[in-house]
């Protein structure tokens, strides 16, 4: 841990695999517990910050401002509803992977600034655009724990199976094995396919880095973005907010979050 404060990226390079969902949510749960977590929203899409309901009009006022200038992250920050400290992305992010270069100085940019004391005020959650481009690779060398969504879908399981390979291929440079976790969601006990999906991840990883907490499948975490609500202020008895609250407690037990 850097500073003692977690940081968590949260990336598989397939897309629509709960991504974002997760760092939202994560972020909440932690939150409620009474931190002041930092959300880092590296997607161009932007989906995190909208959710937050932060929409800055110039690239200058998001995380681009960090890269391209070397801003402090603290000048792009902001208050979220949810209690959450929200360095928000921008459209703009998407021209880096051109003008930053992929050297060891630039993917460990985030890592460097995440690295000074007194720089975030509680445990971070990144949340990744679905590419390994510069800014994911930001992410993966920042993290203290990579946490790798995969849908319940041949797709996901795919995706995340690249991810791994590519993760081994980066193992000298990191110098150890990367801690990471791979959390199957929007799980359907009934569905055939996510019972293959269990299969898949079981034999081609390894178990102690698989999550135990499965995300199911559950029609409030897909509306409430909608509202721009994490699961917590939308349906706080139900499933999605009880499966969120199960992986912020298996990740805390495992020493990943103080
Ligand atoms: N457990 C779940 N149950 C039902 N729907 C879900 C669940 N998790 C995510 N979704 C829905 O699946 C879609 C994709 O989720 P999300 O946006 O979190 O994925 P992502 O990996 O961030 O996507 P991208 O790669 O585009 O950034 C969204 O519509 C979301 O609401
Ligand atoms: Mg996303």
């Amino acid at each position: 841990m850097l500073g003692g404060m977690t940081i968590i990226a949260v990336f598989n390079q397939k897309g629509g695999v709960g991504k974002t969902t997760t760092v939202l949510n994560l972020l909440a749960a932690i939150a409620r517990r009474g931190q002041r977590p930092w959300g880092i929203d590296l997607d161009p899409q932007a989906h995190l910050s909208h959710v937050f309901g932060a929409r800055p009009r110039r690239a200058d006022d998001s995380v681009y401002a960090f890269f391209a200038r070397g801003a402090p992250l603290a000048d792009v920050a902001q208050i979220t509803r949810s209690g959450v400290v929200l360095c928000p992305a921008h459209l703009d992010l998407a021209k880096l992977d051109a003008t930053l270069g992929k050297g060891m100085d630039e993917v460990t940019r985030l890592r460097q600034a995440l690295q000074q004391p007194g720089t975030t005020t509680g445990p971070v959650v990144i949340d990744c655009n679905p590419l390994l481009t510069v800014l994911s690779l930001n992410a993966v060398f920042a993290c203290d724990v990579l946490v790798i969504p995969v849908s319940s879908d041949y797709l996901a399981l795919r995706g995340a199976l690249e991810l791994e390979r590519a993760l081994k291929a980066m193992e000298p440079v990191f110098r150890r094995r990367l801690p990471r976790r791979y959390l199957l969601t929007r799980y359907d006990a009934r569905k055939t396919m996510s019972a293959e999906v269990v299969e898949g991840m079981a034999k081609a990883l390894r178990a102690d880095e698989i999550c135990t907490t499965r995300i199911r499948e559950n029609v409030h975490l897909a509306e409430s973005p909608a509202f721009e609500l994490d699961i917590f202020r939308h349906a706080p008895d139900g499933r999605g907010a009880a499966d969120y609250n199960a992986l912020l407690d298996e990740l805390s037990g495992a020493g990943f979050v103080a």
